[in-house]
């Protein structure tokens, strides 16, 4: 803890007053444990000053306080990002995966993912509870350049996983959809303009090929199915036209997309960085668009990464991605496996053999890897223990992304991510939609299902 967060622990709950923007409410925040509530600005000086909510607020705050300790240092492992193949046919500007290893790396042997997936199997059942069956998402690099393995080994652990595949689409043909959708297997695909010449600028073929149309079929051939998304990766290329892409993605019915800041981990990253102020007003234009979308026709497009930061402010329990909260869930909540055997906290990290844990089919396989010192690195980051973060308001709503970011563009874990202004700008427009009464508007529907309202006033 720094020093002033010490003191503050000294001297009890307290709230501090935040500023979100809008014309009625402030925020009343208690960063420690996450608490908030938006009260009306006129009363501000009066709620500081001991008013009801700090006195109710004081009852619960052990518990909050107890309940973000447990989700932000007491999971195990719960899912695992494999990647059956160093090897992509595309070579996107951005990547966090090595070129080298996109270009010419190896496959995994069908053996080798069966022998892997059993160990996984054993690991998983080791550690969560009876009947819950595990994640595992063919990730990387391109999961169907390996297709005949991967579909053997999705067949052959049916019954212990729960599958997803996030693909560049331009491999998906008709047995493909018909093999995955037939196994409910939940499908990603990746798209990053709502015209070629925006996609072109970022993903293309080693060559230079556009592989627009062919990402465009692929979502065709997936109307209709439950369980798919698409991920738009944000950088100075596609800003512009996000809310575009909505329109697209809307149009074309898909049901879930991701609108993700791109992570600056590695150098080709960096040079397509947008700045945080123009990031914060492209996406949340976009994020508006979908909600007259919504609004004009009854049907939503979830933007799951923008869904979670909500979810994290209204049920920090119920996020469902892990990449906002500190420590991330890299190296806790799941890891990845690469196509060499090597265990790494988060895909995010093949690229940085620092960050290697172990092999997965080595003695001691994945309990030696998690708490080995390359994932202790990553597991250990606590956002309460630096500066700025350690003084944030938002730290808990935030997290600090991303561990992998920070270290290698900014130059170590106790140092902030790519992307700090824009967050904080992302947590005030959430509470503006939770202050307009619109946040569910914004979120799966089931959002709420098993989730325990533990604090209201009125
Ligand atoms: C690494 S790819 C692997 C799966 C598959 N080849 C695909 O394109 O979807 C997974 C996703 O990560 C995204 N991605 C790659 N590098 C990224 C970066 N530096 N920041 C954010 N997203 C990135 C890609 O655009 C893609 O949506």
């Amino acid at each position: 803890m720094t020093a002033a967060a010490l003191n503050r622990a000294a001297a009890g709950p307290a709230l501090i007053p935040v500023d979100i923007g809008h014309a009625v409410y402030a925020a009343l925040t208690d960063p420690a444990t996450a608490f908030w509530a938006l009260v009306d600005k006129s009363r501000i000086a009066e709620e500081l000053a001991g008013g009801p909510l700090l006195e109710s607020y004081r009852e619960k705050a052990g518990s909050f306080a107890n309940e973000l300790h447990a989700l932000r240092f007491a999971l195990t492992p719960s899912g695992v990002y494999l990647n059956p193949t160093e090897r992509c046919n595309l070579d996107c500007t951005y990547c966090y995966l090595p070129g080298e290893q996109r270009s010419g790396g190896s496959h995994m042997a069908e053996e080798k993912l069966i022998a892997s997936l059993a160990k996984l199997r054993d690991y998983f059942r080791s550690v969560m509870p009876a009947g819950r069956k595990p994640r595992a998402i063919f990730h990387g690099a391109e999961p169907l350049m390996n297709k005949a393995t991967v579909f053997a080994a999705i067949d052959a652990f049916a019954d212990d996983f729960i599958f997803g595949l996030q693909t560049n689409g331009t491999l998906l043909d008709d047995a493909a959809v018909d093999f995955l959708t037939a196994r409910n297997v939940s499908i990603g695909l990746s798209l990053d303009g709502p015209i070629a010449a925006i996609t072109d600028a970022t993903r293309q073929t080693w060559g230079g090929k556009s592989v627009h149309h062919k990402v465009l079929a692929a979502m065709d051939k997936l109307k209709g199915y439950g369980s798919w998304s698409v991920i738009t990766t944000c950088t100075s290329a596609n800003l512009p036209y996000l809310t575009q892409m909505v329109e697209l993605f809307h149009a074309k019915e898909v049901p879930t997309c991701m609108l993700n800041t791109v992570r600056c981990t590695l150098p080709g990253a960096r040079g397509v960085k947008p700045a945080d102020g123009d990031m914060a007003k492209a996406l949340f234009a976009a994020l508006d668009r979908t909600h007259t979308l919504y609004r004009e026709t009854g049907r939503k497009l979830l933007v799951a990464n923008f869904a979670n930061i909500l979810i994290g402010i209204l049920a920090p329990t119920a996020r469902r991605l892990m990449c906002d909260i500190s420590p991330c869930g890299g190296g806790r909540a799941f890891f990845a496996l690469a196509a060499d055997g090597g265990l790494y906290p988060c895909s995010e990290f093949i690229g940085l053999p620092r960050f290697n844990g172990g092999n997965l089919l080595a003695e001691g396989g994945v309990e030696a890897a998690l708490t080995s010192a390359a994932f202790r690195t990553v597991t250990v980051r606590d956002v309460d223990t630096f500066s700025p973060c350690g003084d944030c308001a938002i730290r808990h709503f935030c997290g600090s992304p991303c561990p992998a970011e920070a270290h290698e563009m900014n130059g170590g874990m106790e140092k902030i991510g790519a992307f700090c202004e824009f967050y904080k700008e992302q947590v005030n427009y959430a509470l503006r939609l939770i202050a307009d009464g619109k946040a569910d508007d914004y979120l799966w529907e089931d959002w709420d299902e098993g989730t325990e309202t533990t604090f209201r006033m009125a």
